[in-house]
């Protein structure tokens, strides 16, 4: 199994060094599932630091990065990460403020890992290089699908309890099953998710939001209580409310099957988030009145103004990552609306210069937001968008408004009527792009330059140059 000739040159530099060294964790389950892993950790029992100095020099040198209070030592081999760290007695847990406690042996090392199918280690000894060494029978919950504690789960999880989002981002990425007793530790320490920064825990949380279906992941997070410690947002979606005999849909099962919906479409995380997030605002702007039942109106706004700070919370990043997410949850309602019979160009452009270059994204979002379970019903509004995506495409070719940029710039009208800087700069410019939504003129320099200089007239302004 291990033919690589990395593992062969380790093998060899431990011999000499008179060290045991073992491969472990994820590459090993890794390569019993089929799945090519380029992350190697390298378990020693001993000084793993020394080991990977020895080995480095065998290979031309690459640059080791050490992490001594960690113990660890990595470099890059051929496109694989070598990672070595000495065997543990402490759990294995980098980001622990507890000491790193070394010299333990494997199977000590073995002991304090996360899960059974990451215990597993192939020996790199000479006389039984290769040999599987098994001692929690993980192959076995390999084969059959489940994640298990290798000790007693309330140990393992209170070792690190993002241990607890680990299992359940295994279980939706593998299909795996998470062992009851198991499962039931994770709902009573729940809690002591909080003890973990919140940049690990997203970690997780965006591994299952990239996987293929989601839901499975999010459900699981909800069962367990973890789901609250983090994203009280989305907990508070879950639930249907009654009145006059009239029921809401359930938004917390609706939203990830909007997740999953997208995420046949597509592997933009972001976009996989705009699902998530595009009706996060619903219990805060539900009301029912007798005339038009439950209503949710301006959860896309609302929803929109959450963003920011959502993400801030869950250290998420900040940049035009955000702001797209946040223009979609703003705009998701937008196409519906375009999807009437009866829709004039300009609410096409409007939408499209809104959307800008996110314009495809958003019809993405909007048609996975078709959740209902009557098949004509879906047939239809997917009709619907169809039509919007013609529409937006036949206003796009005439108009090009996808990247809108102003066809007569400030500099310009300033210089045009000998202008002090003042809003009238801003209020010509704006009517210039209002008239271009509006379709008065064509998104061309020549026709803004005229509307301009009628403009500034109105405005009682006297042209003194001619722009061309
Ligand atoms: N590990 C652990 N407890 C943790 C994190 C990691 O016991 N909280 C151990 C597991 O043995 C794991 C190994 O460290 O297999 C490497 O961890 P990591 O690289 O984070 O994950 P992988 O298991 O390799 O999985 P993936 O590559 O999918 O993240």
């Amino acid at each position: 199994m291990l033919n690589h000739k990395i593992f062969e040159i380790v093998s060899q530099t431990a011999e000499e060094l008179n060290l045991r060294a073992f491969v472990i964790g994820g590459y090993v389950r890794d390569l019993y599932l089929g799945r090519p892993s380029k992350d190697i950790d390298i378990v020693v029992e001993g000084k793993g630091i020394e080991l990977a100095l020895a080995t480095a020099k065998k290979i031309g040198n690459p640059k080791v990065s050490i992490f001594k209070s960690f113990g660890t030592a990595a470099f890059n081999y051929k496109g694989l990460d070598v990672e070595f760290v000495g065997a543990r007695k402490e759990s294995y847990n980098r980001n622990s403020r507890k000491p790193i406690v070394e010299n333990g042996s494997l199977k000590d090392d073995q002991d304090r890992r996360d899960f059974t199918i990451n215990a597993l280690a192939l020996s790199l000894q000479k006389d039984s290089y290769g040999e599987l060494i098994d001692p929690f029978d993980g192959l076995k919950d390999l084969k059959e699908k489940r994640i298990i504690t290798p000790l007693n789960p309330d140990v393992t999880y209170s070792d690190d309890p993002l241990r607890m989002m680990r299992a359940i981002r295994f279980s939706a990425q593998l299909n795996f099953k998470i062992e009851n007793e198991s499962f039931e530790s994770i709902k009573r320490n729940a809690e002591r998710l909080k003890i973990v920064s919140v940049e690990r825990t997203m970690v997780e949380f965006n591994k299952i939001m990239m996987c293929p279906l989601p839901s499975e992941g999010i459900k699981l997070l909800l069962e367990a209580k973890l789901l609250e410690q983090f994203f009280p947002e989305m907990v508070k979606l879950k639930g249907i409310k009654e009145k006059n005999g009239q029921k809401h849909k359930d938004n917390f099962y609706h939203t990830l099957q909007v997740v999953d919906n997208i995420c046949n479409n597509t592997n933009n995380l972001w976009l996989r988030w705009a699902a998530l997030l595009h009706d996060i605002a619903k219990p805060a702007t539900q009301r029912f009145d007798k005339k038009s039942g439950w209503t949710f109106h301006g959860h896309e706004a609302l929803g929109a103004k959450w963003v920011p700070k959502i993400f801030k919370r869950l250290k998420l990043p900040l940049d035009s990552k955000m702001k797209y997410v946040q223009k979609l949850v703003n705009l998701h309602l937008r196409p519906i609306v375009l999807s009437q019979e009866i829709v004039t160009d300009s609410a096409v452009r409007r939408l499209l210069f809104d959307a800008g270059e996110d314009i495809d994204d958003l019809m993405t979002l909007c048609e996975a937001d078709i959740t209902s379970k009557n098949k004509q019903k879906v047939n239809k509004y997917l009709n619907n968008f169809k039509t919007v995506r013609e529409k937006l495409k036949d206003v796009e070719e005439r108009d090009n408004l996808r990247n809108f940029q102003p066809p007569v710039d400030g500099k310009e009208i300033i210089e045009a009527f000998d202008l002090e800087p003042s809003p009238l700069i801003g209020n010509i410019k704006e009517a210039i792009k209002e008239a271009i939504l509006e379709g008065d003129i064509p998104n061309e320099r020549k026709a803004a330059i005229k509307f301009m200089e009628k403009k500034g007239q109105e405005f009682g302004l006297t042209l003194v140059k001619k722009i061309n």
